[in-house]
């Protein structure tokens, strides 16, 4: 590892595949077999990154103790985690939204056990609206709770819709939209600032090449 090289965290699992397309059109170097490997750190052939694959609820963690320069992580992940990043950019990729869902019977119904992988953001929620719930972690599956009677309510994301209409659950309120964002370590920003901001540009360029071409061309993508 040199003082020149740049540590990336990337968050393993749904958002790899159009991460690392990003990467690859924004033209930042990647090691071919990056997606078919087990390893967990790997080098760009010319050795001027270094990427660790994470899992994304710990890209935050490696960022904040500086043992990634940079995280490409999702906003959800980033919000539960509260740790002191910089936030640099919006990838555009990985969107879905963060809902208060539950049985279409419960609609309007009073609120008092609310379940979710989300627990900070839940909790957040429901003080913000001056209700008092309890909020009840779940690692996933979140949306058994409401079909076995654990909870009135889950936070959770919502993709394609396709969970929830799976098993007969409606969204209540959509609280925000989630994407996948590119954050740095507070102390790398400084010290590798040029290294960072070139990937930024280059990862900038890309993504609002692509939101160009979908807001000037229709449908066409
Ligand atoms: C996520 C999320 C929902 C589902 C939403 O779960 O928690 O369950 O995807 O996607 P959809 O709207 O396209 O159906 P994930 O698959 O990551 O697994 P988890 O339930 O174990 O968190």
């Amino acid at each position: 590892m040199t003082d020149k090289q740049l540590t990336v965290a990337l968050s393993k699992g749904r958002i790899m595949t159009d991460t690392l397309r990003l990467l690859h059109e924004a033209g930042i170097p990647v090691p071919e077999d990056i997606e078919e490997s087990r390893k967990l750190i790997l080098e760009s052939p010319d050795g001027s990154i270094r990427y660790i694959l994470a899992k994304p609820v710990d890209v935050p963690t490696y960022v904040e103790y500086g043992v990634a320069d940079i995280g490409i992580v999702g906003k959800d992940v980033l919000l539960e985690a509260e740790r002191d990043l910089y936030e640099l950019l919006d990838l555009g990729i990985g969107r879905c939204r963060m809902c208060v869902c539950g049985l279409p019977d419960s609609k309007g119904g009073m609120v008092s056990r609310v379940a979710s992988k989300y627990a900070r953001i839940a909790a957040n929620h429901f003080r913000n609206q001056g209700q008092q719930v309890e909020v009840i972690y779940l690692n996933g599956s979140v949306e058994l709770a409401p079909l076995i009677g654990l909870a009135d309510r889950i936070v959770d994301l919502v993709e394609t819709g396709r969970t929830l209409a799976e098993n007969g659950l409606v969204i209540h309120e959509e609280i925000l939209q989630i994407s996948t964002r590119v954050v740095a370590n507070r102390m790398s920003f400084r010290l590798k600032s040029e290294q960072i901001d070139s990937l930024v540009a280059r990862l900038r360029g890309v993504t609002e090449q692509t939101e160009r071409t979908v807001t000037g061309g229709g449908l066409q993508q």
